[in-house]
């Protein structure tokens, strides 16, 4: 099917109101007064996955995703990738503060920088390391060996470094190359409740590595007119590891970022993402905040930081809302000893108390 907003209009939504006048009676959405942000997708040439235009609710749909699935059956780690090609979303953001607000809620929680930008390692002040996840990923080391402890008791960190640039070129013969790092995880993966991987802006190597050993996709989403052109051909490259490399791999969330409700497009779009992705879309909206973008210059997650800050706020109602999903990191593990040192202290001292704008 290919990404056309006629096509959407044809079949999610006309599906969607029929659904709504069997359940709700006079309560029918009326039809759209504007035109869809869909069109720039239709623009662009993108083909849809099968699963875009369905509608979220349809239980039929939730076993397409693969959500259903994973959460009749709790596991006790959960591995989470943060992808999406798009640049400057909030990935590492996200990343960042989702994996130490869980830690907060004591969820022993592995936090994996899959970036060559290492912006979440620097997020949490690591730089310049031994040895980190590009070390694992060719065998030079194990994955405990390239995980260091940081300022949050429950949570580690797998930092990238600058060799991380070369890993994309040098896995290309390699054999199994999508499967490195599911396989330098496998030691690790049960001894935390969640992993989460800051992935790099492309679908390339190391996103499809991320893919391939993640149980969950979250997408973090800024609300603006070409999003959901890129979301297109995420959910594509979703759909064809899950049809070969990774079958349990599903849409975990979508996380609206850096929004402005006063913004009239970004209403516009949320409003549609909610139609098309339902329950799959967080209800917690991170807003645009600058205490966020702050933080990783002192090395802090945003909750050591400035745990007041509407962006510390948004993070931990976030990590709450995941947790309070049914099998979702129910237990709660100790994080296993490592040899490391964190990089630093994070004292009440540090914290800075100017005004969020
Ligand atoms: N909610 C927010 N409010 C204000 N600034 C934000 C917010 N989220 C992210 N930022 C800032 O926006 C910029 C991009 O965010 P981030 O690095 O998380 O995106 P990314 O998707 O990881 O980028 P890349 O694709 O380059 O890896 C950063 O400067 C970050 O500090
Ligand atoms: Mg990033």
């Amino acid at each position: 099917m290919s990404c056309q907003a006629g096509v959407i209009e044809s079949s999610g939504w006309s599906r969607r109101r029929q659904l709504r006048g069997r359940t709700l009676g006079p309560r029918a959405k009326p039809a759209r007064p504007h035109p869809s942000v869909f069109a720039p997708c239709a623009a662009a040439g993108c083909v849809l996955p099968s699963f875009w235009g369905s509608d979220p609710i349809d239980p039929l749909h939730a076993t397409q995703y693969g959500s259903e699935h994973v959460h009749s059956m709790p596991r006790r780690s959960r591995v989470l990738a943060v992808v999406n090609q798009k640049g400057g979303v909030g990935k590492t953001t996200t990343a960042v503060n989702l994996a130490a607000s869980f830690a907060a809620s004591e969820r022993a929680t592995l936090l994996i920088d899959m970036d060559p930008q290492a912006n979440a390692s620097a997020a949490y002040g690591v730089r310049d390391v031994d040895r980190h996840v590009y070390d694992a990923l060719i065998g030079e080391c194990v994955m405990k060996d390239a995980t260091l402890p940081t300022d949050l008791s429950h949570l580690h960190l797998v930092p990238a470094g600058t060799d991380l640039v070369g890993a994309e070129v040098e896995l290309v013969s390699a054999p199994d190359r999508e499967r490195r790092l599911e396989r330098a995880l496998a030691d690790v993966r049960d001894l935390y409740d969640l992993t989460l991987i800051d992935c790099p802006p492309s679908l390339g190597l190391l996103t499809l590595n991320a893919l391939t050993a993640a149980d969950g996709v979250i997408i973090p989403l800024q609300c603006e007119y070409y999003a959901l052109e890129g979301l297109a051909r995420l959910l594509e490259t979703m759909d064809l590891v899950r049809s070969g490399l990774n079958p349990d791999v599903s849409l975990e969330a979508i996380v609206l970022t850096m929004v402005d409700r006063r913004n009239n497009l970004a209403r516009q779009v949320e409003a549609e993402v909610r139609e098309h992705f339902g329950a799959r879309v967080m209800d917690t909206r991170i807003p645009r905040n600058v205490r966020l973008s702050e933080a990783p210059s002192h090395g802090k997650p945003i909750l050591l930081y400035d745990i007041h800050s509407k962006g510390s706020v948004a993070y931990l109602a976030l990590a709450e809302e995941m947790l309070g999903r049914p099998g979702f990191a129910e237990d709660r593990l100790t994080p296993p000893p490592l040899v490391s040192e964190p990089p630093g202290p994070a004292t009440p001292e540090g914290i800075d108390h100017d005004d969020t704008p």
